[in-house]
């Protein structure tokens, strides 16, 4: 009796479900009248799978955004001032023109309308200590981040004394090291 019971509740809530639907259906709204998603080609998708590039980044492709922050925050901050990686170039000195005034910032090379990246904080987490050690992870990221650097479709290029390798900042080959 009782099992006849739910049995009929249950009845009951797949139906609601049904007439739900078909109201949905039945509005008047056709998939070709809504309006299309706007694609913006040069903004990069907060998680965008297997994009790391490098050997072996299959399983990294799951890296929060926040943890690619932090050391993005790190690079951006070599550019003005002695770089925190194990082994900085001795002779170091800003590639930038003016490495007070004229920073490259977040915002020159992520140009999306959606995500303001310079909001983006810099927050250190466990996730953190363990990539820092995985060298390609590490070098595949600032391969991106130098092409981009040098690149004549972003902003900050213009900013630069001129070109900026890896020994800029490291002292020696860094994916050797
Ligand atoms: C010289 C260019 C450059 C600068 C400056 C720069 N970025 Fe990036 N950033 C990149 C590139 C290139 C990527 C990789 C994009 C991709 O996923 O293809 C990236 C990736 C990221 C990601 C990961 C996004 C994802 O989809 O997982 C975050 C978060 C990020 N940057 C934050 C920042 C913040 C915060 C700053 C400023 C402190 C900054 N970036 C400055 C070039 C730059
Ligand atoms: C603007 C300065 C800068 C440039 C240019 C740069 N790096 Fe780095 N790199 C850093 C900083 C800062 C860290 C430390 C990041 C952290 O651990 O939080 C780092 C860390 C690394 C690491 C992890 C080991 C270590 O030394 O801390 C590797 C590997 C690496 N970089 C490879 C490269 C490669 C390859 C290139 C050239 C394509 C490159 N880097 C260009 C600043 C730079």
């Amino acid at each position: 009796m009782k099992y006849r019971f739910i049995v009929l509740i249950m009845l009951a809530m797949a139906c609601g479900g049904c007439s739900q639907n078909m109201e949905v259906v039945n509005s008047g709204e056709r998939l070709e009248d809504s309006p299309k998603p706007i694609v913006d080609a040069n903004a990069a998708p907060l998680s965008r799978p297997g994009e790391e590039g490098a050997a072996g980044a299959d399983d990294k492709a799951k890296i929060p955004p926040f943890v690619k922050a932090y050391f993005m925050h790190m690079w951006v901050e070599a550019l003005y001032s002695t770089p925190g990686n194990k082994h900085p170039n001795p002779k170091w000195e800003s590639p930038l023109k003016d490495s007070a005034n004229g920073r490259v910032w977040c915002t020159d090379c992520h140009v999306s309308q959606q995500v303001d990246f310079s909001k983006i904080p810099k927050m250190r987490d466990a996730m953190v200590d363990d990539l820092e050690k995985d060298k390609t992870f590490m070098a595949g990221l600032m391969k991106k981040w130098v092409a981009r650097l040098n690149s004549d479709e972003f902003g900050a290029k213009a900013k630069l004394k001129g070109t900026v390798t890896c020994l800029t900042c490291h002292a020696t080959n860094p994916e050797l090291d």
